[in-house]
C-alpha cells in the first residue's frame, strides 16, 4: 500500500492541530508591536477580551500552558518553603518536569484524585500545613478543568465552591488549570466567568481544542498579573511581535469554541461503539466521557495498550493513538476531524477490537 492510499487519522491529542487557512489569515493580518514593550494591539485586545470573558481584571498572553502554570504557582508561592496541593493526577505534577520544584522551589503535596476529576476536600483539609517550623507552608491549591488524565473530565461548580470555602478558611489561593476549559464550559454549558468565579487564576490553552499552532493566557487580578509579567521574562516568554499568535487566538475566540461540541459528539460515538463492541474486554466509562477524550481500558488478558496502538495504524485507515498507561489507550477529537472522519476512525477502532477478541 502506498503512502497516499492511506487515510491518517491523528487522534493523539488534540495538540495536534494546524491552523486553518482562515485562522492563518488573521495572524497575517493582524497589527503588531513590541509586547515587552506593552505595545502590541492585538495581544493587548486580547488579553483585555480574556479578563472580561474570565471576569478577572487582567489577563497575561504566555507561549504555553506548562509556562502559564509555573507562572501562576510562582506567582502565588513567591515566599521559600511555599506548597501547592494538587490532584495526583494533575498535570502540573505528572507532566511538568516538576517545574514548580525546579525552578520555583515550590514542594508539591499531592492528593488522589478521584475519577471525576476532583478529590476529597477532606484528604485535602487534613494536608494543609500551616505555619509549623517542621513543614513547608501551605500557599495554595491547584486543580485541572477538564482533567486530562481521568479522561477530560468537566469539573462540577458545586465543587469547586466547597474547595473554594475551604480555601478562604485557611487563607489559600486557588488556581485552575484550563488547559481545555472551553471543553468543560461547552460540554456543561457553564460560562468561563462562572467555572472561573472561584478561582484567583487560571492558564487557559489556544493550542488545544481552540486549534491555535502557539499560547495560553493566564487570568486573575492586576496584582497577579503584575507578578506574572516578571515571571515571564525571567523565564524566556517575553515575545515581541507576538500579535501574529494573538491573532490566531482572537480568531479561535470567534470560531472555535461552539464547535468543541463536535468533538465531544465524536468522543461520545467512540466510547459507545467500544463498549458495545468490546465484550467487557475493551471499555470505557460512559459516564465519565464529558469533554473530546476517550480513555479505553484494555483487558491485559486479552492484549496490551502498544499493541493495540500498533494495530490502529495498520492498513489503510491509519488511526493514531497514544498509550495512556498500563492498561489504557486514549484517542482525543479535535478541530481537524471531521464526521466523516470520527466514523472512520470508530469503525476501524471497532475493527481492530473484534480481531483482538477473535484471535
Ligand atoms: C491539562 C494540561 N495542562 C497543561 C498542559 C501544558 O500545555 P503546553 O503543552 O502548552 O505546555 C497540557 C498539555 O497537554 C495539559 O493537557
Amino acid at each position: 500500500m502506498t503512502a497516499e492510499n492511506v487515510i491518517s487519522i491523528d487522534l493523539r491529542s488534540d495538540t495536534v492541530t494546524k491552523p486553518s487557512a482562515e485562522m492563518r489569515a488573521a495572524m497575517a493580518s493582524a497589527e503588531v508591536g513590541d509586547d515587552v514593550f506593552r505595545d502590541d494591539p492585538t495581544i493587548l485586545a486580547l488579553e483585555t477580551r480574556m479578563a472580561r470573558m474570565s471576569g478577572k481584571e487582567a489577563a497575561l498572553f504566555v507561549p504555553s500552558g506548562t509556562m502559564g502554570n509555573l507562572i501562576c504557582v510562582l506567582a502565588h508561592c513567591s515566599e521559600r518553603g511555599s506548597e501547592v496541593l494538587l490532584g495526583d493526577r494533575a498535570h502540573i505534577h505528572l507532566y511538568e518536569q516538576g517545574g514548580v520544584s525546579q525552578l520555583g522551589g515550590v514542594h508539591p503535596r499531592t492528593v488522589k484524585n478521584n475519577d471525576d476529576g476532583t478529590f476529597c476536600l477532606k484528604e485535602l483539609e487534613l494536608k494543609i500545613r500551616g505555619d509549623d517550623p517542621h513543614y513547608p507552608v501551605t500557599r495554595l491549591v491547584a486543580f485541572e478543568n477538564s482533567q486530562n488524565k481521568c479522561g477530560g473530565r468537566s469539573i462540577p461548580v458545586q465543587w469547586i465552591k466547597q474547595l473554594r470555602e475551604l480555601c478562604n478558611k485557611y487563607g489559600l489561593a486557588l488556581h485552575c488549570d484550563g488547559a481545555r476549559i472551553f471543553n468543560s464550559c461547552i460540554s456543561q454549558g457553564i460560562s468561563l466567568e462562572t467555572y472561573l468565579e472561584d478561582c484567583d487564576s487560571a492558564s487557559i490553552c489556544f493550542s488545544k481544542g481552540l486549534g491555535c499552532p502557539v499560547g495560553s493566557v493566564i487570568v486573575g487580578t492586576n496584582e497577579l498579573i503584575r507578578k506574572a509579567i516578571r515571571l515571564r521574562k525571567v523565564l524566556g516568554g517575553g515575545m515581541r511581535q507576538s500579535g501574529i499568535l494573538a491573532g490566531a487566538a482572537i480568531y479561535a475566540l470567534d470560531n472555535m469554541i461552539d464547535r468543541l461540541a463536535d468533538d465531544h459528539k465524536h468522543a461520545k460515538q467512540l466510547a459507545q461503539a467500544i463498549n458495545d463492541s468490546g465484550k467487557n474486554r475493551f471499555k470505557v466509562d460512559l459516564s465519565g466521557v464529558d469533554t473530546n477524550i476517550v480513555i479505553m481500558w484494555v483487558d491485559p488478558d486479552t492484549t496490551t495498550p502498544d499493541q493495540v496502538v500498533k494495530a490502529l495504524e495498520e492498513g489503510e485507515v491509519n488511526v493514531r493513538t497514544i498509550q495512556f498507561a498500563a492498561d489504557l489507550v486514549r484517542f482525543v477529537f479535535h478541530a481537524m476531524i471531521s464526521t466523516a472522519e470520527a466514523e472512520m476512525a470508530t469503525k476501524k477502532t471497532v475493527q481492530v477490537i473484534q480481531q483482538f477478541i477473535n484471535q
